[in-house]
């Protein structure tokens, strides 16, 4: 297992490149399925969730050729209906395949899809299953996988009880090849849901209010292959600027869209990091002094629930006490043990709530990365801290974060790869 070696308190400064969004790749892969043809698919990044979902679309019959920031993906042979279990149930937006599946083939056959350990009870995929039913899909579960045909699918009507991004890209993107009209109500509004549908309407869908609460989607017949331009990937463009806020350096982070990022600068702005912010860079400079500020992780455009960990590493280093609520999962507080072997002063009030007393001057240690989020936090932790971290499984780092530690040498951080 690979591992990441970690000399901490090295002065950082420089420039340092944002990819594209990972939450948008896993969706506009899939979504290729829709229409019959060669689609390019740019600013991709390359990392193993990446990997996984190219892998998916192999199986299924998909031929692809990848360029170094780039892949074509050819969907005329898609033909399989049935995921392989080894891969499918390896990785959560696999279940991403199933309606642009379902509506190109007529069925779809999965086993439960894997992910990592941050919600309870397996991430559930009832949502997406409800969805499904309100077009007129039949269901049936085994315990080791569920079999969807399509039938007779028409347009709906679909109140999401839980606001969810996945589910909302899901049914919005099988919607968009059923015949009638699609009302979506209470969706998510993640600037990747609407990137997603700018894309599927350039190539001929007829999707309306992606990026607001409702969606309406009115079926077409085909849609065609063509180009679609991933966008900058948010949570590592505040990843980095959590990173340089915490460490008190002078960063420009570039290739990113800060106005994706408001519910953060808002608190960097109560908080007294300054920062200097343009269409397409974000520069942080080094703050006097941090004070505490309370958060609760929302749906966009709340304080994203992938930004917690990272913030709370910031709030180590904040002069006073914070409240740190999780709200969207269950089990993505439990990394906080870690940061306090590093002697950080973390309280946790239940599964959802920790309190925070800063500043702590954080040691090295041995730790292991539990999920991609918590990894990137313990990565910048590591890099405040007095001394050598070593950080186990960064395989879950890799997932969304292409080559960090090459990034991060390159702003001054002595952080190793041991293989
Ligand atoms: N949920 C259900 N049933 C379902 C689906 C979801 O109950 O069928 C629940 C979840 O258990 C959770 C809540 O709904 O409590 C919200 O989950 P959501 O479905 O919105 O999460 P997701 O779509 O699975 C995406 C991102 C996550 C990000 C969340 C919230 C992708 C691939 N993943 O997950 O990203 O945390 O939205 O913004 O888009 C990450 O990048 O590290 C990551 C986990």
């Amino acid at each position: 297992m690979p591992k990441f070696i970690i000399s901490g308190q090295k002065p950082l400064k420089g420039e340092i490149a944002v990819g594209g969004a990972k939450n948008m790749a896993l969706k506009v892969i899939p979504a290729t399925i829709l229409c019959v043809g060669k689609t390019i698919i740019k600013n991709l990044p390359n990392i193993e969730d990446v990997d996984k979902s190219l892998g998916l679309i192999v199986e299924l019959g998909a031929k692809i050729e990848r360029g170094k920031n780039f892949v074509e993906i050819d969907t005329t042979s898609i033909n399989q209906t049935e995921f392989p279990t080894k891969l499918a149930g390896k990785f959560r937006t696999s279940v991403m395949f199933v309606g642009p599946t379902l509506v190109r083939l007529g069925e779809a056959k999965f086993p439960h899809p894997g992910g990592c350990v941050i919600g309870a009870g397996g991430r559930p995929i009832d949502l997406f299953l409800e969805g499904f039913k309100a077009f007129g899909a039949e269901i049936e579960t085994t315990d080791k996988d569920y079999h969807i045909k399509a039938g007779e699918m028409h347009g709906a009507e679909y109140f999401f009880t839980t606001v969810s991004v996945t589910v909302t890209e899901s049914l919005m993107m099988t919607a968009t090849l059923i015949p009638g009209k699609t009302i979506l109500r209470n969706c998510a509004m993640e600037p990747e849901i609407e990137a997603l549908a700018d894309y599927l309407n350039s190539q001929g869908a007829k999707i309306k209010g992606a990026g607001t609460a409702t969606i309406e989607i009115e079926g077409v017949e085909k849609i065609t292959a063509g180009e679609c331009q991933i966008i900058p990937d948010r949570i590592e463009a505040g990843s980095f600027a959590l990173l340089a806020a915490a460490s008190h350096s002078e960063i420009t982070i570039t290739n990113c869209n800060p106005k994706h990022l408001l519910s953060l600068l808002s608190i960097f702005q109560k908080i007294g990091v300054p920062f200097e912010a343009g269409a397409d860079f974000l520069k942080i400079m080094p703050a006097q002094n941090i004070k505490p500020y309370d958060i609760k992780t929302h749906e966009y455009p709340g304080f994203p629930t992938d930004l917690q960990s990272p913030y709370v590493v910031l709030m180590t280093q904040a002069s006073g006490i914070s409240l740190i609520q999780e709200n969207i999962y269950d089990r993505r507080l439990l990394w906080t043990d870690m940061l306090s072997q590093m002697n950080a002063n973390i309280i946790m009030c239940d599964p959802h709530r920790v309190v925070v007393s800063g500043p702590s001057k954080l040691y090295g240690k041995r730790i292991i990365s539990p999920d991609i989020r918590a990894g990137i936090a313990l990565v910048i932790a590591a890099l405040i801290a007095k001394g050598i971290t070593e950080i186990d499984n960064i395989y879950q780092i890799d997932r969304g974060y292409e080559k960090l530690d090459e990034r991060l040498v390159a702003i001054g951080a002595d952080i190793k790869r041991v293989e």
